[in-house]
């Protein structure tokens, strides 16, 4: 079970609809209550036939509320949602959502959840046919344009017996979630952070290109990451299909290729405090872009192509005593060894070291399995953990390092 400093004594409503992943709700009082937090449940009527109140009543040792009007008193919605520090809906319906999306008020909880000043979760669950479709696709894409927080759903086996995309968000998922929306920590506030990410893109004619299978998924949380300790942070992202948030903090910069990426970082360079460079730069580029269609004649085609810029090497060079510069070394054999040679060559404050080896790690994976070395040779290893967590890891190497 996980440890949820940030949730203690924080007051949270958890309202619950009419799923059979309401059970799981069962867990998520209980884990809320032992991490410290007030928990203040609501439910559906039609939530009531799939667990009782009593339950949740016992769990979170107070009363539930199940209608606006209970016999002998009114439970005053607008109360409730000034009360609280965070909303979760979990499980959210398609009916739930559909009327959290259009302002119904029929039930306590849709009454609590338009008049809540704080933070809504919603942890949608439904059977995969229910999610698919456009009605619920819309309902959740305005629900989020509201401000609302998805506590995305995860793929399995569902209660239809269908496999697919619907099931509740794990109870330890939502709490971990939580706990790092409570978390505080500022201290980055006023630090100016330049990140790359992604992969770089270089054009051999107008309908052919030299790339990599960068994701860009390692610095996006990077960026997330530092952005979230207070940092104003410039992310110089390559071009990615993947879908990513953006914490407010982050300002977002697409560029195509390598010559686009490194004038955006010589540009901001000069007034940031730290640089990470996790993009997957081209080495190489056509020495020419045939600004037509090659078309094939011969048997052979030999393509030239020449370096491109080194964007670390280049940040290195013009590095000032009050910066730091982070990159990331990408190596199939004699990791350490390059790594270290590679702080050398670009005059890196701390490099991070990934192996393609480890299963689970590098390219497309949402996990990644580092090794962080500090220009003083120290070197820390790591288990395979989310990128995000990897990014934190990263963030208290550097905070150890800052001037
Ligand atoms: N890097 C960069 N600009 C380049 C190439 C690399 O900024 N043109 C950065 C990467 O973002 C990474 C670090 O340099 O932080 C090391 O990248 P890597 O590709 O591992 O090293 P290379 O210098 O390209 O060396 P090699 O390909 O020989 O391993």
């Amino acid at each position: 079970m996980g440890n949820y400093p940030n949730l203690s004594t924080k007051k949270i409503i958890l309202a619950v609809t009419g799923s059979i992943a309401a059970y799981k709700s069962l867990l998520l009082t209980r884990l809320l209550i032992k991490a410290g937090a007030e928990v203040q449940v609501l439910m559906t009527p039609a939530a009531t036939k799939f667990v009782s109140a009593l339950s949740f009543a016992t769990l979170s040792r107070k009363k539930v509320h199940i209608h606006i009007m209970d016999d002998d008193a009114w439970n005053n919605h607008v109360e409730l949602g000034l009360w609280a520090d965070a909303m979760i809906i979990a499980p959210a319906t398609a009916n739930s959502l559909a009327k959290m999306a259009h302002g119904i008020t029929d039930t306590i909880v849709h009454a609590v959840y338009l008049s809540a000043k704080c933070p809504v979760f919603f942890a949608p669950a439904m059977d995969l046919d229910m999610w698919k479709h456009p009605s619920t696709k819309n309902n959740l894409q305005l629900l989020r344009s509201y401000g609302n927080i998805e506590l995305e759903v995860g793929v399995g086996e569902l209660a239809s017996g269908l496999v697919g995309a619907g099931r509740m968000a794990e109870p330890e998922d939502i709490l971990q979630h939580l706990n790092e929306h409570f978390d505080n920590d500022q201290s980055l506030a006023g630090k100016k952070v330049l990140i790359t990410a992604g992969p770089t893109l270089e054009r051999i004619d107008p309908v052919r290109f030299i790339s990599n299978h960068s994701s860009g998924k390692m610095g996006i949380a990077l960026a997330n990451v530092f952005a979230k300790s207070g940092a104003d942070v410039n992310l110089v992202l390559g071009p990615t299909k993947i879908k990513y948030h953006l914490h407010p903090n982050v300002q977002i910069t697409n560029v195509e290729s390598a010559q686009n990426m490194f004038d955006a970082c010589v540009e901001k360079w000069a007034t940031s405090d730290i640089a990470i460079m996790a993009a997957a730069v081209a080495d190489y580029k056509p020495r020419e872009i045939a600004d037509k269609k090659i078309k094939k004649s011969a048997d052979d085609l030999n393509l030239e192509l020449e370096r491109t810029k080194d964007i670390a090497k280049h940040l290195g060079l013009h590095k000032k005593s009050n910066q730091l510069l982070i990159g990331f070394a990408l190596e199939t054999n004699n990791g350490e060894a390059n790594a270290k040679a590679k702080i050398e060559k670009k005059n890196f404050d701390l490099i991070v070291l990934n192996t393609l080896g480890d299963k689970g790690a590098g390219f497309k994976h949402d996990t990644n399995k580092v090794s962080i070395i500090a220009k003083s040779g120290s070197i820390n290893h790591y288990e395979l953990k989310p990128k995000t967590e990897v990014a934190k890891d990263i963030l208290v190497e550097v905070e150890k390092i800052m001037p």
